[in-house]
């Protein structure tokens, strides 16, 4: 049996019950690198938002090897790919990540050194997937 990631959705439902999280990651994210406003100049936010929104949600159910994510997980990572919608190059991707981990401690009251060990073990597995197809 692999590794399963419930701890992370529990956070992330603590993260999302108040309202304002994903926003807050979006305005964390444009901040950490001046390539990334501008990728996001056309955006439809309200989309956006409730697309990332499922997005983590199959990033974790991703993680804990379920395949039941699949199908979002390579829809997204195509996006993302050198011929998608909105390519990613790889080195970007540790903004994305060090901007979730700062919304998350700012979200979850119980965030502690663990549980954000245990959130970029999670995300390291969605970002390697997205940068295995570029
Ligand atoms: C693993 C990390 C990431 C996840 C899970 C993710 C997820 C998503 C999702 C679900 C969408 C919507 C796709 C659609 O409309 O079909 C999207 C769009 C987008 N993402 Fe990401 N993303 C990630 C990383 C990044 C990074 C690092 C950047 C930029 C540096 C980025 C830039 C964009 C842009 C520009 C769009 C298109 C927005 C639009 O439709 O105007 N993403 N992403």
């Amino acid at each position: 049996m692999s590794e399963t990631f419930d701890d992370l959705q529990t956070s992330y439902g603590r993260c999302l019950r108040h309202g304002g999280f994903i926003a807050r990651f979006y305005e964390i994210f444009m901040a950490s690198h001046p390539d990334i406003p501008g990728m996001f100049k056309d955006t439809d936010f309200s989309r956006q938002y409730l697309a990332l929104r499922r997005g983590i949600t199959a990033a974790i159910t991703h993680a804990g090897g379920s395949t039941l994510s699949r199908r979002m997980m390579t829809e997204m990572a195509q996006v993302h790919g050198r011929k998608g919608r909105a390519p990613v190059s790889p080195e970007m991707y540790q903004y994305w990540v060090e901007s979730l981990l700062r919304a998350l401690a700012e979200y979850d009251p119980q965030y502690n050194f663990a549980l954000e060990q245990r959130w970029r073990k999670a995300l390291a597995q969605t970002t390697q997937y997205f940068i295995a197809l570029y």
